[in-house]
C-alpha cells in the first residue's frame, strides 16, 4: 500500500521565543524535524513532503542533503488544516494512504507509526487518530467520544470545563485516506478561539459524513509530547537521553551517574566502558569497550578505542584514539589528531592534523600540528611544531625512536630522523639524520659573584 507522509514544520513556534525556526531547535544534540523524518521511514513511504514556512529557508537549508525530502511553503500560516491543503498540488494525483506527523514530535517511535499504518490499513478507516491518556492534558487537544467512537476533538482553548476534564489527548499523529481527503479539509471553518483552521475538526467532519474514524493510542504517552517551549525543549532532551542512557545500561556500560550523562542518540559505547558524570558524548562518536572516560570530558565525532583512557577536562573534537591509548587531563585533540595504540597525550598537550604513532609519548605543555610522529617517540614537555609561516601549514615528520628534549621548536617543514636526541631547548632549522644529536644553543657562560656582587652595589647606595 501507498503511504506519503507530510509533516507539519510552518509554525513560527510563538512560546519558544526564538529567531530560530522550532523544529530546528536541538533535542538531544539533534535539530528536533531529524528525529521526525527519520521515524517516519519506518513506514517506508512512497513520498515525504515537508510544510514550511516560518523562516522557510533556514528550515530548507538545515536539511538539503535529505534529498528524498519534497518542501511545500506554507504563506502565511493559518492553522494545521491549511498547512495540510498547500500539500494539495503535490499529492492530488496519488491515492493511499497520508500519515501525517508533527515537526515538534521528536519521540515519536517507530512502532507506533508500524501500528498506526496497520490499524489504519486493517480497519478502511478514512481517519485514524494517535492518542493518548495522561495526567496533564493542558495545552492539547481533547478527544471527546459517543460511546466507544471518537466524535470530535476540542481544542484546549475552546473547550468547556467538561471537556478539559477529559484526559484523553490528541498526538497530531494522524492517517488519512487519500480519496476524498483535500475536499473535506477544504470544509473546515476558522471558527475558534484562534481564528485558524484547526485540522482535528475533520473528525467530527467526517463522523458527520458517515465515515469511519479510528483511534490508535499509546502506552507511553511521552513518545507523542510535542515541543512548544524551552521547557518542554529541555524535558524531552531529558527523556531522549534517559532512554539512550537506559539502552546503554542494558548493553554493559556503567554510567555513574546517568543524570549528568550528556549521550547523543547516535553513539556507540561498547561493553565495560566506564562513564564518569559529566561527560558529554556528541553526534557520531564510538567508543570501544573496557574503556574509561573520566569527569569533564567532551567528545565530538570521535572514535575511543578499547581499553583507552581519557581523564578529566579533555576536549576532543573529530579525532581518532586507538585501543589503549591515554589522553588527558586537560588535552585539546582537534581534527584528525589521531593517537595510535599505547600513545600517551598529557596535560595541556594539543593535536591537530597529527598521527602520535604506537607507544609515543607527549606528556605535557606541547602544541603538535601536522606532524606525523613514529613509535615509541618521546616528545618532551614544552615541544612546539612550528607549522605555520604566516602564509601555509607545513608538515614535521618525527622518526620512530626519536627523543625531543624540553621545550625545543621543530620548524616546519622539517624532518627527525629515527633514533635522533634533540637537545633541550633546541630550534630546529634543518633536518636531524638518524642516529644523530641535535642541539642550538650556544656554550653556557658563567659570571661568578655577579648576584653578590650586585647586593654589596645596592647596599653602598642605601647607605651613601
Ligand atoms: C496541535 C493540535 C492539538 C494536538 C497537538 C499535539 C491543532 C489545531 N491542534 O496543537 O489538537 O493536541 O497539536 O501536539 O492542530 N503548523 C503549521 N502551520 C500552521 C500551524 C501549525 O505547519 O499554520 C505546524 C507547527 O509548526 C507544528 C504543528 O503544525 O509543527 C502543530 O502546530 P502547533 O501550533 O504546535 O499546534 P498545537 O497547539 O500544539
Ligand atoms: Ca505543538
Amino acid at each position: 500500500m501507498n503511504i506519503h507522509v507530510v509533516i507539519l514544520a510552518a509554525g513560527k513556534g510563538t512560546r519558544m521565543k526564538s529567531d530560530r525556526p522550532k523544529v530546528l531547535h536541538r533535542v538531544a544534540g539533534r535539530p528536533m524535524i531529524e528525529f521526525v523524518l527519520d521515524a517516519a521511514d519506518a513506514i517506508s513511504p512512497a513520498s515525504k513532503t515537508l510544510v514550511i514556512g516560518h523562516q522557510a529557508e533556514s528550515v530548507r537549508a538545515a536539511l538539503a542533503s535529505r534529498r528524498d525530502l519534497t518542501f511545500v511553503v506554507q504563506q502565511p500560516q493559518l492553522g494545521t488544516a491549511h498547512a495540510l491543503l498547500q500539500t494539495e498540488a503535490v499529492l492530488k494525483s496519488v491515492s493511499g494512504t497520508l500519515v501525517l506527523l508533527s515537526g515538534d514530535v521528536p519521540m515519536l517511535t517507530r512502532e507506533t507509526l508500524r501500528r498506526l499504518a496497520d490499524h489504519h490499513a486493517r480497519s478502511g478507516a478514512a481517519l485514524t487518530v494517535v492518542t493518548a491518556s495522561v495526567d496533564d492534558p493542558a495545552g492539547y487537544g481533547r478527544i471527546v467520544r459517543d460511546g466507544q467512537r471518537i466524535a470530535r476533538i476540542v481544542e484546549d482553548r475552546d473547550a468547556t470545563p467538561a471537556e478539559r476534564a477529559i484526559r484523553e489527548i490528541n498526538s497530531g499523529i494522524y492517517a488519512f485516506a487519500l480519496d476524498g481527503l483535500f475536499d473535506a479539509v477544504r470544509s473546515i471553518a476558522a471558527e475558534n478561539a484562534q481564528h485558524e483552521y484547526y485540522l482535528p475538526d475533520l473528525v467530527a467532519i467526517l463522523r458527520r459524513a458517515g465515515r469511519t474514524v479510528e483511534t490508535i493510542s499509546v502506552d507511553n504517552a511521552d513518545e507523542i509530547r510535542g515541543v512548544n517551549s524551552r521547557f518542554e525543549l529541555a524535558s524531552v532532551s531529558r527523556m531522549m537521553r534517559n532512554q539512550k542512557n537506559v539502552e546503554l545500561m542494558a548493553a554493559g556500560v556503567t554510567l555513574e551517574d546517568p543524570a549528568t550523562a550528556y549521550i547523543d542518540p547516535d553513539v556507540v559505547i561498547g561493553p565495560d566502558t566506564i562513564i564518569h558524570p559529566g561527560v558529554s558524548l556528541e553526534g557520531r562518536t564510538t567508543i570501544g569497550a573496557g574503556a574509561e572516560i573520566h569527569s569533564g570530558v567532551r567528545i565530538v565525532n570521535s572514535h575511543v578505542g578499547s581499553r583507552a583512557v581519557i581523564f578529566n577536562h579533555c576536549v576532543i573534537v573529530e579525532a581518532r584514539i586507538a585501543d589503549d591509548a591515554r589522553v588527558g587531563p586537560f588535552a585539546h585533540l582537534r581534527k584528525d589528531a589521531d593517537v595510535r595504540e599505547r600513545a600517551k597525550v598529557g596535560n595541556f598537550v594539543e593535536l591537530k592534523n597529527t598521527v602520535l604513532g604506537p607507544g609515543s609519548k607527549s606528556m605535557h605543555l606541547t602544541y603538535l600540528g601536522d606532524a606525523r610522529i613514529g613509535e615509541k617517540v618521546n616528545v618532551g614537555a614544552g615541544t612546539i611544531t612550528c607549522n605555520y609561516d604566516g602564509e601555509q601549514k607545513r608538515q614535521t615528520i618525527i622518526e620512530d625512536g626519536a627523543f625531543i628534549g624540553s621545550d625545543s621548536q621543530l620548524i616546519a617543514p622539517v624532518t627527525i630522523g629515527k633514533d635522533a636526541y634533540i637537545g633541550s631547548g633546541t630550534t630546529v632549522r634543518e633536518d636531524v639524520p638518524a642516529e644523530s644529536l641535535a642541539v642550538s644553543a650556544g656554550k653556557q657562560r658563567n659570571i661568578e659573584g655577579w648576584v653578590k656582587e650586585r647586593k654589596q652595589k645596592r647596599e653602598t647606595v642605601k647607605k651613601g
